[in-house]
């Protein structure tokens, strides 16, 4: 697990959007992993950025939702494809017909899961997964005692999800869907490299369960230490907790260009 300290959530964000423009550079049809919620919001913005200044293109790319909630209607303003298309799809040259994501408002939750894994197969897998984490631990909507096996299947929310997802629904905790169809923790590992961003001081504590904790089902995160190449972004808030911090500062800043230290 790599793990780089930004000196802000700004540059957080432009850490992680270097890694993006690197990896379409390699590959301009790689098959990109959204997350949703605030965490990636300063690095979208810095992805518009970079495409408005013809720097990068998503033409050729393909994009995959992490996650979507349950019951939403297709169009309601915070569907994650809604939210994905307002904050990030539709202000970048990514064609429409190439941004995919768990079917939220299908009847049939049963198959819904393993029909995404499908369509995930047939892309030929994620290249770049970028994800946030929960106050708990989580990624996508894997909540604490998730299998760390699992697939893309159905979930419900934890409590606390739903009340720290309150404010995307003018605070309305009756608004906000109980369940989500979410990307497995094991569907998660398959992608090639995943990036996470987290700032903040309110996700400390679960980045220090997930660096330096032990790897447990309930702290879904810490699962990522079981991947090859993890890059863990942060901010000095959300850093606060490490033990390690000074060690990860420093491996940054030796760092040979071009190489990464997972
Ligand atoms: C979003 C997702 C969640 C969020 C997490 C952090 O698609 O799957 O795991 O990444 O809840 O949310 P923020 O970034 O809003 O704190």
């Amino acid at each position: 697990m790599e793990v780089i300290i930004a000196s802000s959530p700004r540059q957080a964000g432009s850490i992680g959007a270097d890694l993006v423009e690197a990896q379409l550079a390699r590959n301009p049809a790689s098959a990109i992993g959204l997350a949703t919620g605030s965490s990636p919001q300063p690095m979208y913005r810095e992805l518009i950025a970079r495409c408005a200044a013809g720097r990068l293109s998503f033409a050729q790319t393909r994009a995959f939702l992490l996650d979507e909630y349950v019951g939403l209607p297709d169009d309601h303003p915070e569907s994650y494809r809604r939210f994905i298309e307002r904050e990030l799809t539709s202000q970048i040259d990514l064609p429409s017909s190439a941004l995919a994501g768990p079917d939220g408002s299908t009847r049939d939750l049963d198959t819904a899961g393993s029909r995404y894994e499908q369509l995930l197969e047939e892309a030929g897998g994620i290249d770049l997964q970028i994800l946030g984490i929960g106050r708990n631990g989580h990624i996508g909507f894997n909540e604490p005692t998730s299998s760390l096996m699992s697939r893309t299947r159905l979930k419900m929310l934890a409590d606390t999800t739903r009340r720290d997802n309150a404010r995307f629904f003018g605070g309305d905790l009756d608004l906000v869907p109980r369940h989500t169809i979410t990307q497995g923790i094991a569907t998660i590992l398959d992608a090639r490299h995943v990036v996470l961003i987290a700032t903040g001081s309110a996700k400390a504590e679960p980045i220090r369960l997930m660096v330096e904790g032990p790897l447990t089902a309930m702290v879904p995160a810490s699962a990522l230490q079981l991947h090859p190449h993890a890059t863990i972004i942060l901010d000095e808030e959300s850093a606060a907790d490490l033990a390690t911090a000074a060690y990860h500062r420093e491996t940054y800043a030796q760092k040979p260009a071009g190489r990464d230290s997972s």
